[in-house]
C-alpha cells in the first residue's frame, strides 16, 4: 500500500510521542525510587557527618542543630550512649516510641563494625506500619551511636501519583502531537502537493502554471529551480516547434515547387507534341513525294508553318512568363491615357472584327483616364483578353468593351456572348496550362498561359482583377488606379 507523506508524517510523530512517554514513564517507574533512595542515603550520611563535626562530647549543646536537621529530613535522630542511655530525644518515653525507634535491626557483628568507626545504612520495615524506613547509623563518639532515620514512604506515594499523572500527560502529549501533525503536514505537505500540480502540468507540456514562491526554504528553492525549468522548456519546445513548422513549410514549399516544375515540363511537353507531330508528318510526307498537286503542297507547307507558328508563340509566352515570375521584373512605368490604349487596340482589331461579323461596342465614363502603368504589358493584358473573347465569342458574336470610372480607379472590362465557364474551374484558368476544353483551345492554338501572363502583369501593378459569369456570356474585368495629370500631351 502506499503511503502518503501526510500519514507517515503522522505516524512518525506518534510514534516518537509514544517512545518518549514511554521511555519517560519506565525510567520513572524502574528508577526514580532507587535513585531517591540513594538521594536520601547521601543526605542521612551528609547530615550525620555534619553532626559528627559539631558534637563536641556534650549532646545537651546541639540539641537545637538536631531538632533543625530532623524537622528538615522528616525523619528522627537518636543518640544513645554505650550504656544503652538516650541522650537524645531528651523526651523520650520508650512506650510511646518514635518511628523506627527500638525497631533497628542492627546485629552484632554490625554493632561492632560501628563501634569500630564504621557507617551502616540500612533499610527496614516499620513492624508495625508497614513503611520502609532508611536507617543511618554510625558511632558520634568512642561511646555513643548516632541515628538518624527517615521514612521513604513519601517516595513510594509520589511514583503512584506520577504514574496516575503519566496517563493524563500521555493523553494530552498525544493531542498534541496529532495537532502539531496536521500543523506540520500542512506546512510540509502544502508545498509539495502544489510542485507536484506545476511539475504534473509540465508533463503534459503546459507551462502557463506557475509555483507562487512564499518561502525561501528548500522548498521555496525547488519550486524557483521548478519555474525556472518550466521557462526554459516553454521556451525551448517553442523554439522547437518554430523551426520545426518553418520546417515542415519548407517542405511543402520545395515539394509544390517540385510538383510546379514536374507539371510544367509535362505541360511544355504536351504542348510541344502535337505540333512537331504534325511538322514531321506533314515534312515527311513532303519529302516522300506523297503529293504531287500544288495545292495539296501548299497545304502542307502551311500546316507545317503554322505549327511552328504555335510553337514559336509557346516558347514566346513560356518566356514572357518566366520573365514575370522571376521576382525581379520591373515594369516599365509611364503616364498614359488608357482609353485612347484601348480605342488603338480595338481599331486595329476592327478588320477582324469585320471579317467575323462581330458586333464590337465600347462604353467609356469618360475620354480622359489616365493611369501610371506599363503601356506594352497593359497592351498584351488587353490583347490576350480579347483574343479569348473572340476564341469563346458564341453564336450571338457580342463583344462589348467598358471602362467605367469607380472612385480612384478605372475599371476595364471586356465581355463576350458564349458559353460560361463551369464555377467549379473558373479560379483555375488563371493557372498555367488550364484550359477549359483542351479541344477547342487546340483548335485556336490556345496553350493556356495567356491568363496567367496577364495575371502576373496585373499583380505587378497591384490591380484586382477577375472574372464572372454575367448573363449570355462571360466578362473579365481589371483596375488600374488613376491618377491625375495637368500635362494633357499624354
Ligand atoms: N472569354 C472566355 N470565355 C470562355 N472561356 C474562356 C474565356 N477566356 C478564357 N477562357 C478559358 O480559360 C482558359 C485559359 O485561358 P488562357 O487565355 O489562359 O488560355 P488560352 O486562351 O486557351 O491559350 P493562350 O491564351 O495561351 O493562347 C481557356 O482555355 C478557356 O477555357
Ligand atoms: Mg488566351
Amino acid at each position: 500500500m502506499r503511503r502518503s507523506l501526510k500519514t507517515k508524517l503522522f505516524l512518525s510523530i506518534l510514534l516518537l510521542t509514544s517512545i518518549i512517554l514511554g521511555l519517560v514513564w519506565f525510567f520513572n517507574v524502574k528508577y526514580l525510587d532507587s535513585y531517591y533512595i540513594e538521594r536520601k542515603k547521601d543526605n542521612l550520611v551528609s547530615y550525620s557527618n555534619h553532626i559528627k563535626n559539631i558534637y563536641k562530647g556534650d549532646t545537651r549543646k546541639i540539641y537545637d542543630e538536631l531538632e533543625r536537621i530532623e524537622n528538615l529530613i522528616g525523619g528522627n535522630i537518636t543518640i544513645v550512649a554505650s550504656n544503652g542511655e538516650i541522650e537524645y530525644p531528651i523526651s523520650y518515653r520508650p512506650q510511646y516510641g518514635r518511628m523506627g525507634r527500638g525497631f533497628i535491626p542492627i546485629s552484632k557483628e554490625d554493632l561492632k563494625e560501628i563501634l569500630s568507626g564504621s557507617t551502616v545504612i540500612k533499610i527496614f520495615k516499620h513492624p508495625k506500619f508497614d513503611i520502609r524506613i532508611l536507617s543511618v547509623v554510625t558511632p558520634l563518639s568512642s561511646d555513643k551511636i548516632l541515628i538518624i532515620q527517615s521514612s521513604v514512604a513519601s517516595i513510594e506515594e509520589g511514583i503512584d501519583i506520577i504514574k496516575d499523572y503519566y496517563i493524563y500527560i500521555a493523553i494530552i502529549s498525544l493531542i498534541i502531537g496529532i495537532i502539531l501533525t496536521f500543523i506540520l503536514t500542512k506546512i510540509i505537505t502544502e508545498p509539495i502537493l502544489r510542485l507536484n500540480k506545476v511539475a504534473r502540468k509540465m508533463a503534459n507540456l503546459d507551462f502557463s502554471h506557475k509555483y507562487n514562491v512564499v518561502s525561501r526554504d528548500e522548498i521555496g528553492q525547488l519550486g524557483e529551480s521548478l519555474n525556472y525549468l518550466s521557462e526554459k522548456l516553454s521556451f525551448t519546445i517553442d523554439e522547437l516547434n518554430k523551426a520545426n513548422k518553418k520546417l515542415r513549410e519548407d517542405i511543402e514549399k520545395e515539394r509544390r515547387l517540385d510538383k510546379m516544375r514536374k507539371e510544367f515540363i509535362s505541360n511544355v511537353s504536351h504542348e510541344l507534341k502535337t505540333p512537331i507531330a504534325l511538322i514531321k508528318g506533314y515534312a515527311e510526307g513532303l519529302k516522300d513525294n506523297v503529293i504531287d498537286d500544288i495545292e495539296s503542297k501548299n497545304f502542307y507547307c502551311e500546316v507545317i508553318m503554322d505549327e511552328a507558328e504555335k510553337m514559336s508563340k509557346l516558347v514566346k509566352d513560356l518566356l514572357d512568363l518566366s520573365q514575370l515570375e522571376s521576382g525581379h521584373y520591373s515594369l516599365n512605368k509611364e503616364k498614359f491615357n488608357i482609353c485612347n490604349l484601348v480605342d488603338k487596340i480595338l481599331n486595329k482589331y476592327s478588320p477582324i472584327f469585320k471579317e467575323k461579323n462581330i458586333n464590337v461596342s465600347i462604353k467609356k465614363d469618360d475620354d480622359k483616364m489616365y493611369v501610371n502603368g506599363d503601356r506594352v504589358r497593359l497592351e498584351q493584358v488587353l490583347v490576350n483578353l480579347i483574343n479569348n473573347a473572340l476564341n469563346h465569342i458564341g453564336a450571338e458574336r457580342v463583344l462589348e468593351v467598358t471602362i467605367r470610372r469607380l472612385s480612384n480607379n478605372a475599371i476595364i472590362s471586356i465581355y463576350n456572348s458564349g458559353s460560361f465557364i463551369p464555377e467549379d474551374e473558373i479560379d483555375r484558368i488563371w493557372e498555367s496550362f488550364y484550359k477549359v476544353d483542351k479541344s477547342r483551345a487546340r483548335k485556336y492554338g490556345g496553350t493556356g498561359l495567356g491568363l496567367s501572363i496577364v495575371k502576373n502583369i496585373l499583380k505587378l501593378h497591384n490591380s484586382n482583377y477577375g472574372v464572372r459569369n454575367v448573363k449570355n456570356g462571360v466578362e473579365f474585368w481589371f483596375e488600374l488606379e488613376l491618377i491625375s495629370i495637368d500635362n494633357k500631351n499624354y
